[in-house]
């Protein structure tokens, strides 16, 4: 038998070669990843690597931040209750959605604009999500051909921002399927554009306009100024708004502005409509209420996405967390899938925990790609990843479906 001082001896051996094979891990990376050690860390690389006004489009909210800063304090109400003397090896993150088995629980928000963030971000982001085999959402408001996207990742969703036009949506439906996407996601939290206060402080709009300001953050960004821009224009011609609409959009840098007309007509007909015709799975995006999850659940949508857009909608809204188990609770055969500030791997298994069956993140994928293109976002899927392997063992679980209220205290339990 081990004596207890044997036996720590014999915890420090273990432990010490834990580190060394970590820092030897570590030290094969390229030399500016090797500090990102959490996703937390990828936000300070990219700002950066970014004008301000950049950075400021991506990580801000909208008016006081109430949003956005909900979302985080939502995730430290709750504490674990783990088990111990559980068998947790042959650990397995898989999760099936729509007949597809995904290797982990998360997946890519749809992010607007992302390839003016970082150069190509839509094909680096569903490229890294192909080779994690994760879902990927291109975005309504993406600047690279929905169909090109669909070449990169076959697998990937189509996310859509709709007016209220039932011919209009029907003409973009017909695209979205004839480029062969499976999965159709519509987010119903933008029938206005929220008010960022941000953008206009630190010298974004859309279209861009050149003030000095701007060319003065540009300036200092020579990165992004040469790595993207000059890249984008070089290769590709000036960025336009590809999928707004089954017709190519104007360009990001014109003064024509993005058809937006009507989006404040947008209802349940026209979703109840769109069941009707798109044959794929449909996604309804950006609920927090019961009621609207289970209208879209009585509508026939196979999949709701909580999210309070990462803060950056209504300002003042309840973290989805917070409606997460009563929405799933009730669901039926729909499924349930959360956003808004998720981070860390305890994050993922505290929504899987309150009933979701699956993640998305934004922020932290598209500063992936603004660190290292497809090679970085894949870095911040394996950090992950990794976080969730670690959570599931110390949980005492061996798969994330395991999960429930069980394993969890809300602060105002204990
Ligand atoms: C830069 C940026 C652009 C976004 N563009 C879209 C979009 O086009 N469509 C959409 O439904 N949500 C969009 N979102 C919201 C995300 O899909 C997602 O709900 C949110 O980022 C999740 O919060 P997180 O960033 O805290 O993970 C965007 C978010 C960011 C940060």
């Amino acid at each position: 038998m081990t004596s207890p001082a044997n036996s720590s001896s014999l915890q420090n051996v273990v432990n010490s070669t834990a580190k060394a094979s970590n820092s030897a891990a570590i030290k094969k990376l390229p030399r500016h990843f090797r500090d990102l050690l959490a996703l937390e860390d990828f936000e300070r690389h990219a700002r950066r690597r970014l004008p301000n006004m950049i950075y400021q489009y991506v990580a801000g909210g909208v008016e006081t931040g109430r949003g956005i800063a909900g979302n985080f304090e939502a995730y430290q109400q709750y504490s674990f209750i783990p088990r111990m003397f559980r068998d947790v090896s042959g650990r397995d993150q898989r999760i099936t959605l729509f007949g597809h088995t995904y290797q982990h629980p998360f997946g890519v928000a749809p992010l607007g604009g992302a390839s003016f963030v970082a150069y190509q971000a839509d094909i680096a982001l569903a490229k890294a999500a192909r080779e994690m085999n994760v879902p990927m959402i291109l975005s309504a408001s993406s600047l690279v051909k929905l169909e090109d996207v669909h070449t990169a990742n076959p697998d990937a969703w189509f996310q859509a921002y709709l007016a209220g036009d039932q011919p209009r949506i029907d003409r973009l439906v017909d695209r979205v399927a004839a480029a062969g996407y499976q999965t159709l996601v519509v987010t119903g939290d933008t029938p206005m554009l929220g008010n960022r206060e941000h953008n206009i402080r630190s010298g974004f709009s859309m279209p861009i306009k050149i003030t000095p300001k701007v060319a003065f953050q540009c300036a200092m960004s020579p990165r992004w100024l040469l790595g993207t821009v000059a890249q984008t224009f070089l290769r590709h011609g000036a960025p336009h708004f590809e999928n707004t609409d089954a017709e190519r959009g104007p360009p990001m840098m014109s003064s024509k502005v993005r058809n937006t007309h009507a989006r404040d007509k947008l209802s349940w007909k026209h979703v109840e409509a769109i069941r009707k015709k798109w044959q794929g799975n449909l996604v309804i995006k950006g609920l927090m209420s019961p009621e609207d999850a289970f209208i879209a659940r009585d509508l026939g949508a196979d999949a709701v996405i909580l999210s309070n857009h990462g803060g950056r909608q209504l300002d003042h809204t309840i973290p989805p967390l917070h409606t997460l188990p009563e929405i799933a609770a009730k669901k039926g055969a729909m499924k349930v899938i959360i956003d808004s500030g998720i981070r860390r791997g305890t994050d993922v298994m505290k929504a899987m925990a309150l009933g979701a069956d699956f993640v998305f993140l934004g922020r932290p994928f598209l500063y992936g790609a603004v660190i290292g293109g497809q090679a970085g976002v894949e870095h911040a899927m394996h950090i992950l990843r990794d976080e969730i392997d670690r959570d599931l063992a110390l949980i005492g679980v061996r798969t994330p479906t395991e999960l429930d209220r069980s394993y969890l205290r809300k602060r105002t339990d204990y």
